[in-house]
């Protein structure tokens, strides 16, 4: 892989969000409920610290309801609260609400103890580009809010978007960077359009997803190309790249001489993925141990 995260990024997007925790009492980690795992940065834990964080599952309209349950299962058993959502549609965004207050209870309390009337809970976003921090914002907002990025040596004033009540979101999400020294969770970013496929071979992205297809979706997939009974798993690339063949093939994704055109059949097999044609499918299942 050709993407390399330099050590300044890193140090330079760590602070950035560390000075917005400054302002906050709850942290949304917003992940791809399709890969929970090569979409959650490993240093989250470190850059967040101790502030209470919500796992927000999005883009769950896309994934396989049992894996995503299976997921919540997971983190919970790992103490971490976790919800899944879709910020396109706006389902689960009520329920946000109220796991925040769960986990800033103790806080509200205090605050009720004191006399005093609770003070909206403050909320940062943070996730991998392409995840739907900004759809979010901006469904959460119930406007079209021009959600950027922090620049470097742009100070921009952060702004509180009010919703309501009981809870306020900064408007700048935090920005954290994908697994790029991960190959596999690499394939997985690329197959869900968190990174930009010219950055991987698409045939490779496709061949790697395909082994997840076959092995969990192997009847949805042989129906929807036609491709006749599949093996219950492929063991290696060469099967992987007999299946993209066969659905080229079938596509009639050819070149000269009646080859099968690789890219152009792994393209559309992405594109019918990512838009939900293959029905709801994960990609990635918690390590069951
Ligand atoms: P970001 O700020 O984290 O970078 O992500 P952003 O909100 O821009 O969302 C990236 C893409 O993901 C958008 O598609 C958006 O519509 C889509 N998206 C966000 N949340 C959901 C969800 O819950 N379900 C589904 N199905 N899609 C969601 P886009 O603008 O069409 O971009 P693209 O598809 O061309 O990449």
């Amino acid at each position: 892989m050709t993407i390399q995260w330099f050590p300044g990024h890193m140090t330079r997007a760590k602070r950035q969000i560390e000075e917005k925790l400054k302002l906050i009492d709850v942290v949304f980690e917003l992940l791809d409920a399709r890969i929970p795992q090569s979409s959650r940065n490993p240093m989250v834990d470190e850059i967040t610290g101790s502030k209470p964080r919500l796992i927000l599952l999005n883009k769950a309209d896309l994934a396989d309801p049992e894996v995503t349950a299976e997921w919540n299962r997971y983190f919970r058993s790992k103490g971490r609260q976790s919800l899944a959502i879709d910020a396109n549609a706006g389902t689960g965004l009520k329920e946000i609400v109220a796991k925040s207050k769960e986990l800033l209870q103790e806080k509200i309390q205090r605050q009720i103890d004191k006399g005093m009337k609770p003070r909206p809970m403050r909320a940062l976003i943070v996730g991998i580009p392409n995840v739907g921090k900004s759809t979010l914002i901006n469904r959460i907002a119930g406007r079209n809010i021009a959600v950027t990025g922090d620049r470097p040596g742009v100070t921009k004033g952060q702004q509180w978007i009010k919703t309501g009540g009981e809870l306020e979101l900064l408007d700048t999400p935090g920005i954290l960077w994908p697994k790029f020294d991960d190959q596999e969770a690499g394939y997985r970013l690329a197959a869900t359009g968190a990174i930009k496929e010219q950055l991987l071979h698409i045939d490779e992205v496709a061949c790697f997803v395909l082994r997840t297809l076959v092995e969990r979706y192997g009847s949805v997939l042989s129906e929807r190309y036609g491709l006749g009974q599949l093996p219950s798993e492929l063991p290696d690339l060469q099967a992987a790249v007999e299946v993209l063949e066969n659905i080229g093939r079938k596509r009639g994704c050819l070149v000269g001489g009646g080859h099968v055109d690789y890219e152009k059949a792994a393209g559309l097999l992405l594109r019918d993925l990512r838009a939900g044609k293959l029905g709801l499918m994960s990609l990635e299942a918690p390590e069951r141990d």
